[in-house]
């Protein structure tokens, strides 16, 4: 489905926004905020560092013509990290190659590396519900990770790692041009943003990558340890469902 499928799916939704998503109501705390509700501020000084971060576009030129098909092909059987030796399969990204919305996570886990697919452990479960929460399918968007190959033992990715993979990342929102990008969790915002702040510092807030609106937010994994955070990023998603014209889905009986 193309990006008129997401708006035909948000118009085609005429349930009242919930205070917050029924898949994920279970657990979020009863006082979780009602849609509209402003977040906490991240102070201006730490997304102005941001904003001006020097950088911003290095290794990030354009190419004409790209496509996802050709990235994946000039990302071949890749051996230029060394988190190679260790992968099974590389993960490269899934969903719709013009969805309005990627999502953008740290590196492939276990489940991952088996399936070849990003998100499909535990973690991804939760992306899925959250996804569907906002009032869209998997397959309406796009997800896809900083790092292609499972770091072992699920370390974060290092320096080089991020740096040696971040550019297939820029040519696949080069590519995919969304009207909104979700980083999901530090590794992603970092990378995208060029920066060393803390998540804490700018989450949850519009933040600017190459024109396109960016929004980082917790990640699914740090959800699953800390179930109260729910409530923020329901908030965080209810920005991007507001910027899509999104209607949350309709609590199931
Ligand atoms: N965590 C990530 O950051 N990406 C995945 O694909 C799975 C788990």
């Amino acid at each position: 489905m193309g990006k008129r499928s997401i708006t035909r799916a948000a118009k085609s939704s005429l349930v009242e926004l919930p205070a917050m998503p029924p898949a994920l109501a279970v657990e979020l705390p009863a006082e979780a905020p009602a849609a509209g509700t402003s977040v906490k501020s991240a102070q201006p000084a730490a997304v102005l560092s941001i904003l001006n971060s020097q950088g911003l576009f290095e290794n990030a030129d354009r190419i004409e013509g790209d496509t996802l098909e050709r990235i994946r092909e000039d990302l071949g059987e890749c051996t230029r990290c060394r988190l190679h030796t260790t992968r099974n399969k590389i993960v490269f990204g899934s969903g719709n190659g013009r969805a309005e919305l990627v999502f953008v996570g740290e590196g492939p886990g276990h489940d991952e590396d088996v399936q070849g697919l990003p998100f499909v452990g535990r973690a991804g479960k939760l992306l899925t519900q959250m996804i569907e929460a906002m009032g869209l399918q998997r397959d309406q968007v796009y997800i896809c990770n900083v790092v292609k190959c499972r770091p072992p033992e699920n370390r974060r990715p290092e320096e080089d790692e991020v740096g040696t993979c971040s550019p297939y990342l820029y040519r696949q929102l080069d590519v995919i041009q969304p009207k909104a990008i979700v980083c999901l969790g530090l590794t992603a915002a970092q990378a995208l943003l060029k920066t060393k702040e803390p998540i804490s510092r700018f989450r949850g807030q519009w933040l600017d990558y190459r024109g396109t609106k960016l929004l980082a937010t917790y990640h699914p994994a740090y959800l699953l340890r800390n179930p109260p955070a729910k409530a923020e990023v329901w908030k965080d998603l209810q920005k991007v469902m507001a910027h899509l014209g999104l209607k949350a889905k309709k609590a199931s009986k």
